[in-house]
């Protein structure tokens, strides 16, 4: 194991992990991907399971894989093999890493549509579109086209090279400082002009009143998949960035933090959204392109939309860069702390090769929308692999080797440092944190994940 010899880098501030580590919490997840998967799962029940799963198992491993990191400083295989000693555990981290770079691949191609329609709002297409059919069929139009697809991915992929290169403080922490609240108020925006709109009533009670007969053990699955996707988690994005973190500061608060402005945004996302289906009568079910196709008829009707909807676009598309460069990052890192590579060389080999993985993923919209395995194509297979299996997957771990390799409480010795006042002003805490790394956590996991295989129902339960 490579030691580094220069003390490692550091976050500016305290401010600087939230704002890094709530950037790559924000970003596809919440705008996008959680509206087109509520629609897809029945609405308000899904967003209900969604909230629980956050709640009950997000919070609590999220502190812990946020201490992992701070406590060793080092990347997602470097820190569980420092902790245990294990080769089996460092194989864990090794899973991380490598959902990483599959989770780039295909994240990349879905941010370069963003990039895409940076351009298409500028030109004054997206405008011509009123029609809600309309903007869907030019939607599909654009991703059919193999140059564009591909073309915005490459420089996508380039970009996040370009910010990951440049190193942690200077790329990463500046870039998120400043884009985020604006975003997150233009989205009120949207969100207000959709809830204005006639007909937003149906969307509203769409995300209101849980019609439970759309639940399965699938949509356990996929709400759980979904908060450890939107939260990065499960994969080692946020141990590396606590690598960076300072054990003055506290652990918990963060992570609250961060989880309270994700859940936020999804949740403003959605309303957005779902008012704007139903008011349009678009397809709360249409997948991938559902903001695609919704957002376009919401700026229409938007006074301004022709300004609004660009820098939309834009900062949708520089939320899903401060996520992209924590999924680089993690590969990155691995491969300065474990292989002594420079940050230059790893940088350049794994993105590149992350872009040839993606390549299946944006032709999986095209030419190759019809080759499906499991009843998924390849982007849907690795969308699936990665989020719902990986990442709780990792988070069960996680949670098992914090409770019982690690040992809970030589974590909570770690854990204390910064967070002394919270602690000796709530000791409650510490229990509930115990009980749930422990238990609840890696049991409703486990349950989720075994259920979801359809086990539990060949066995009657
Ligand atoms: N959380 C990011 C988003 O919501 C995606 C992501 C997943 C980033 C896993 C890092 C790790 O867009």
């Amino acid at each position: 194991m490579a030691t580094p010899s220069a003390p490692r880098e550091q976050w500016g501030s305290k401010l600087g992990f939230i704002l890094a580590a709530a950037g790559s919490a924000i970003g596809l997840g919440n705008i996008w991907k959680f509206p087109y998967v509520v629609g897809e799962n029945g609405g308000s029940a899904f967003i209900i399971i969604y909230l629980l799963c956050t709640a009950i198992i997000g919070l609590p491993v999220l502190v812990g894989e946020i201490l992992i990191g701070r406590t060793t400083q080092r990347n997602p295989v470097g820190a569980f093999r420092a902790l245990s000693g294990s080769r089996f555990w460092a194989g864990v981290g090794g899973m991380g890493v490598a959902a990483g770079f599959l989770i780039l691949s295909f994240y990349a191609v879905i941010a370069g549509w963003s990039v895409g329609y940076i351009y298409e709002s500028f030109s004054g297409d997206l405008f011509k579109y009123a029609d809600p059919t309309k903007a869907a069929v030019h939607f599909e139009e654009l991703t059919h086209d193999v140059v564009w697809i591909i073309g915005y991915f490459g420089f996508f992929m380039i970009l996040t090279m370009g910010l990951v290169y440049a190193g942690v403080q200077k790329g990463i922490e500046r870039g998120s400082k400043i884009m985020m609240p604006v975003l997150f108020l233009l989205l009120i925006f949207v969100m207000i002009r959709g809830i204005t709109m006639e007909g937003s009533g149906a969307g509203l009670e769409f995300l209101l009143k849980p019609d439970w007969s759309h639940v399965s053990g699938q949509t356990f699955l996929i709400a759980l998949g979904q908060a450890f996707f939107t939260l990065s988690m499960g994969m080692g994005a946020m141990l590396t960035y606590g690598s960076y973190m300072s054990k003055k500061d506290s652990v918990p608060s963060s992570a609250l933090q961060i989880l309270l402005l994700d859940t936020a945004i999804a949740l403003v996302a959605g309303i957005a959204i779902f008012t704007s289906v139903f008011a349009t009568g678009l397809d709360a079910a249409a997948g991938p392109g559902l903001i695609f196709h919704t957002l376009p008829v919401v700026f229409m009707k938007m006074p301004g939309g022709e300004f609004f909807g660009p820098i939309f676009f834009i900062l949708l598309s520089i939320a899903a860069l401060t996520s992209a460069i924590s999924l680089l990052e993690v590969i990155t890192a691995y491969f300065v702390d474990e292989k002594g590579w420079t940050r230059h060389r790893a940088v350049i080999v794994f993105g590149s090769v992350t872009f040839l993985i993606g390549i299946p993923s944006a032709l999986s919209f095209n030419v190759l929308s019809d080759t499906t395995i499991f009843g998924l194509n390849f982007f849907g297979l690795v969308d699936y692999l990665t989020a719902n299996i990986m990442l709780p997957l990792g988070g069960l771990l996680i949670a098992v080797f914090i409770a019982y390799v690690w040992k809970f409480d030589k974590a909570l010795i770690e854990l204390k440092k910064g967070a002394e006042r919270l602690f000796n002003k709530n000791p409650l805490l510490i229990t509930l944190w115990q009980i749930f790394i422990k238990f609840f956590a890696p049991v409703l996991i486990f349950l989720v994940l075994l259920h979801s295989t359809g086990i539990l129902d060949v066995l009657g339960l």
